[in-house]
């Protein structure tokens, strides 16, 4: 099981999320594609997602910080995997929520996010999904 990216393929996903990490609007866009992809999960949301736009800036920024710190990111994402369990995530989310981050990071990057950015970023969101489902229930894991 992985838990680190290469250098080059931290760099990349280093400069692509500078591009698109002030402001809210990233996550304003991700969140409107990920309901679009799959209503159902709008439910697990709060109605009000003002508070969920800052977090999940301010998360991608932290994880994106301990890139080349496997040991804290993993320590990390065990952490949010947690969370997720008790807020009754399933695998079968991280699907979904993997499209509508990667649709998000295209639509807002245009041609910088090139091939090598892409599969950067699902490098990363792999690993995310891996660690963060070691906590789940047997039954929940994919
Ligand atoms: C890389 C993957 C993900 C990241 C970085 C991430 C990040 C976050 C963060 C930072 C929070 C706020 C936690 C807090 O309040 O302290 C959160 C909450 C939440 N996330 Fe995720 N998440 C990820 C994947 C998923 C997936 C796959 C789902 C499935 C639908 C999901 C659903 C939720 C829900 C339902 C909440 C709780 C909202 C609330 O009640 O306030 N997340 N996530």
């Amino acid at each position: 099981m992985t838990d680190s990216l290469t250098t080059s393929e931290i760099v990349l996903i280093r400069d692509s999320f500078d591009r698109v990490s002030v402001g809210l609007r990233f996550s304003r866009n991700y969140y409107a594609r990920l309901f679009e992809i799959a209503p159902e999960l709008r439910a697990l949301f709060p109605a009000d997602l003002s508070v969920q736009l800052r977090k999940l800036m301010d998360m991608l920024a932290a994880l994106v910080q301990k890139l080349d710190r496997p040991h804290e990111l993993v320590l990390a994402l065990e952490a949010l995997g947690a969370q997720h369990r008790d807020y009754g995530v399933a695998p079968a989310h991280f699907a979904p929520v993997g499209q509508a981050l990667f649709e998000t990071l295209a639509a807002e990057l245009g041609p910088a996010f090139d091939d090598a950015t892409r599969r950067a970023w699902i490098a990363l969101y792999a690993l995310c999904a891996t660690w963060m489902q070691q906590s789940f229930p047997r039954e929940r894991r994919a």
